[in-house]
């Protein structure tokens, strides 16, 4: 297994089925620093900076609560046109990576370009973390999803995932990569103009995923383990901002989940993720349900993030 010091984390198409139980492995060792809400002093010598050109709530502070967490320092921007690469220099990011590399040692990354974190990554000399490029890609989410099915069922080899949404997202990319070092079977639904693409499904069989596309939530339910969902009313991720207009579409019932179909269709032990935010796919009265696992998830987005910070700073081997 490769060593995880000093590695930009940009994509799961390259990581090693070993890879992924590592990181849930420092999870469990770090995890109760966050239960009991004390931090520790292993990463007091570092410090994280977050460059975020896009609106996060979840993933930027997550990613610094963790470091604080882990006793370490954070700096950073969450709008980009307070800096010089969002107002009229539009500066590019390798002049901006080039600052940004000498005032910390790791650096979280949320762009609305695809690739802008790999084009970082070619210029610093710290640790890249990809929080979610345009359509890329969302490494840290998926990770986050997957030890939370690891810690709710004990398992990710033998079940069938159901992904609903829409296709083109990061999320849904990387939890098809990130699959396919495992033994699961997919049952992916998303509306046709948000269907996946045939350059993304050809990387799925390349790697022997197992996966087929349906037309509506209610023929695949009833074999879902777990059930992973996104929004298909939804902004432009390829925007740096994308404001709600004044009509926003409804969920059609294809690519919705509700508590009545979970009692009469669902299986008793699925699981539903979801890695918010949401709109209508996914009413609130599902919430206090016994499937719903998207608010562990969210704890267990910070304790994701205190293993891969702990990981590349190399205060774990
Ligand atoms: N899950 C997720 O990426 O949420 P944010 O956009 O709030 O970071």
């Amino acid at each position: 297994m490769r060593s995880f010091i000093g590695r930009d984390i940009l994509s799961l198409k390259d990581f090693e089925r070993a890879e992924f139980f590592r990181i849930f492995d420092v999870c469990d060792m770090l995890r109760p620093h966050a239960e009991n809400r004390r931090n520790t002093d292993l990463l007091k010598e570092k410090t994280l900076l977050t460059a975020f050109y896009q609106p996060s709530t979840r993933t930027r502070l997550a990613t610094e609560a963790a470091m604080h967490r882990l006793g370490g320092h954070v700096l950073g921007f969450s709008d980009a046109k307070m800096t010089r690469a969002g107002d009229f220099y539009q500066e590019s990011i390798k002049d901006t990576v080039h600052m940004l590399e000498y005032y910390a040692d790791v650096i979280a990354m949320r762009h609305f370009q695809q690739g802008a974190p790999a084009e970082a990554a070619k210029w610093a000399s710290v640790p890249i973390i990809n929080c979610g490029d345009g359509w890329g890609e969302h490494p840290t989410q998926v990770l986050t999803d997957l030890y939370t099915v690891l810690k709710e069922r004990s398992r990710i080899d033998g079940l069938h995932f159901l992904c609903i949404g829409d296709m083109r997202m990061r999320t849904m990319h990387s939890i098809g990569y990130a699959l396919t070092k495992f033994d699961c079977e997919v049952t992916l639904i998303s509306p046709p103009d948000m269907s996946p693409t045939d350059e993304w499904k050809a990387e799925l069989r390349e790697q022997n995923l197992r996966f087929r596309e349906v037309e509506h939530v209610e023929e695949a339910i009833a074999d879902a383990d777990v059930i992973y969902m996104e929004p298909v009313v939804q902004p432009d991720y390829t925007k740096a901002r994308d404001e709600r207009g004044e009509s926003v579409g409804k969920t059609p019932s294809n690519y919705k989940v509700t508590r009545e179909m979970m009692r009469e269709k669902g299986r008793s032990d699925a699981i539903i993720l979801h890695s918010l935010p949401r709109m209508d796919e996914l009413p609130v009265d599902v919430d206090n349900t016994r499937h719903a696992r998207y608010w562990e998830e969210a704890f267990n987005g910070v304790v994701l993030r205190m293993a891969l910070l702990a990981l590349v700073l190399g205060a774990v081997e």
